[in-house]
């Protein structure tokens, strides 16, 4: 029986959370207007804040090459930004981010850039944004989407974490995605969730 590396381990044990997220997120029909995908924005821009300060740690620079480079709260800044609109204003606490905890919200954060493809698609066929205008934050990365993706698993994978530190990053994960969960709903708030 081969052994389940770290980021098999972690989708895993998070794909069923992920798949209510995804569900979530399209019952709320992102796409369909502007007003709705600057909500969208609204609610990455909460996200990628958060786990800015991870992507930014200078541990974890040493250990994953050009971390720093690969976050995307600036980006969606700027899509806020080209649609002339505002952060969300939220009466909730931004967690801070530690140790293999951190990791799992980092993983979070940069694989959903793999089903950004979709909604980057979405973004420019239904309302006309891209890489250049409104929708920055959800380009691929220069390498494409997969290789990076396979480069970055890499990188996971080489960080030997101990067993209580997977378990620690897993925490990590599903809290990120709980925590996304929280702000859909509150900036999503004229929407009845099933
Ligand atoms: C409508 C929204 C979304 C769609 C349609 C979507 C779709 C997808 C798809 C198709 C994959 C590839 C699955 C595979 O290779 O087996 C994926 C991977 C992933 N997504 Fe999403 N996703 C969405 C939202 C999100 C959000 C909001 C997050 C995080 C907050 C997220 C985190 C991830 C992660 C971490 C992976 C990597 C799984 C892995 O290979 O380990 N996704 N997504």
């Amino acid at each position: 029986m081969s052994e389940q590396t770290f980021a098999e381990y972690l989708k895993a044990n998070s794909r069923a959370t992920h798949d209510s997220v995804d569900k979530m997120v399209m019952s709320c029909q992102p796409f369909d207007n502007a007003e709705n995908y600057a909500r969208f924005l609204q609610l990455q821009a909460v996200f990628h804040k958060v786990v800015d300060a991870v992507y930014h740690d200078p541990e974890l620079n040493r250990r994953i090459p050009d971390l720093a480079s690969l976050a995307r709260y600036d980006a969606v800044m700027q899509d806020l930004q080209d649609l002339n609109a505002q952060e969300a204003q939220l009466d909730i606490a931004l967690p801070h981010l530690e140790g293999a905890e951190a990791i799992g919200w980092l993983y979070c954060a940069e694989g959903s850039n793999i089903g950004a493809a979709f909604l980057f698609k979405d973004a420019q066929e239904k309302l006309g944004f891209g890489a250049e205008h409104g929708a920055r934050h959800l380009a691929p990365h220069a390498d494409g989407r997969g290789k990076h993706w396979r480069e970055f698993v890499g990188h996971l994978n080489g960080l030997n974490v101990g067993d209580e530190e997977r378990e620690d990053a897993l925490r990590g994960a599903l809290n990120a995605f709980a925590f996304y969960k929280v702000l859909l709903k509150k900036i999503f708030s004229n929407h009845s969730f099933a």
